[in-house]
């Protein structure tokens, strides 16, 4: 099958680092697009890894930026308000984010201070991750009280089934049709993702892995209108546009 996204070839210092990228991930390098090559190249801007689609007119770039999620508190540990945080519980401490994706919600995890590990299977996303982790990780406006995120590059339906330590709670976020309210950007990195990772059709398998694996809770974001992932939760918090699960220990299919 024909790649769908290939590594912009570099100059000068860069070079390496894209010839590195390009072999750990078996994606061509290239100088330019091509009419019948991948349009989605990743591409380092700004000292950032980013994913760019050059269909668009002006293709802006689209990076992990974990920092902003957290930059969103005046102060850390965030304040564990709100329906996310009433979703995931007070006596969770650590977390596993099964379905990492741009890192918006695992930055969020991290800002209110529990130890987070995160898991994406498509290669192309954790690379994006992994930049975004190593910027934060160097960043000293926001390096607060937050341990900084693990990253697993596996699929988590197997990970989550051979784990040493079980997580107090797994938070799954599968993919779901793009909401005309989301802002440009929302918009953008949602049908970015969809072209690298596709639908998560084995999205109930992961949920299955999760309720094995977690000790607490499972707790799944779905869009407001979309039925449940399984019958019955637990409990639901409502936030604007999608709405969190949560399956406490003890369920089995
Ligand atoms: C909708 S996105 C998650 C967005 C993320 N919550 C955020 O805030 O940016 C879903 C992501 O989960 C990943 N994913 C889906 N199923 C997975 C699995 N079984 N194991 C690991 N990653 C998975 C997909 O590759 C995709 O990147």
């Amino acid at each position: 099958m024909r790649p769908k996204v290939a590594i912009r070839r570099e100059h000068g210092l860069k070079a390496q680092r894209a010839a590195a990228l390009s072999i750990r991930l078996g994606l061509p390098l290239i100088d330019t697009p091509q009419a019948d090559g991948p349009a989605l190249m990743l591409e380092y801007r700004g000292g950032r890894l980013t994913l760019c689609d050059h269909r668009e007119r002006r293709a802006r770039p689209v990076f992990v930026d974990i920092e902003a999620s957290i930059r969103r508190y005046p102060s850390l540990p965030a304040p564990k308000r709100g329906p996310f945080a009433q979703a995931i519980g007070r006596r969770t401490r650590t977390i596993i984010d099964a379905t990492a994706g741009w890192g918006q919600d695992l930055g969020l995890l991290v800002a209110m201070g529990y130890r987070v590990t995160a898991v994406e299977r498509s290669p192309v996303m954790a690379a994006l991750l992994e930049d975004g982790l190593s910027r934060l990780a160097v960043n000293s406006d926001v390096r607060g009280p937050f341990e900084l995120p693990r990253l697993v590059v596996a699929d988590a339906i197997h990970y989550l089934s051979d784990l040493h330590e079980p997580p107090d709670c797994v938070y799954l976020d599968p993919m779901f049709p793009p909401k005309r309210k989301q802002s440009a950007l929302a918009r953008r990195r949602l049908r970015l993702l969809r072209e690298v990772v596709g639908d998560d059709e084995d999205r109930r398998r992961l949920f299955t892995s999760a309720r094995q694996a977690a000790t607490k809770r499972v707790v799944v974001k779905r869009p407001d209108e979309a039925p449940p992932i399984a019958d019955h939760p637990d409990e639901t918090y409502a936030g604007k546009l999608v709405r969190y699960d949560v399956y406490m220990h003890g369920y089995r299919e």
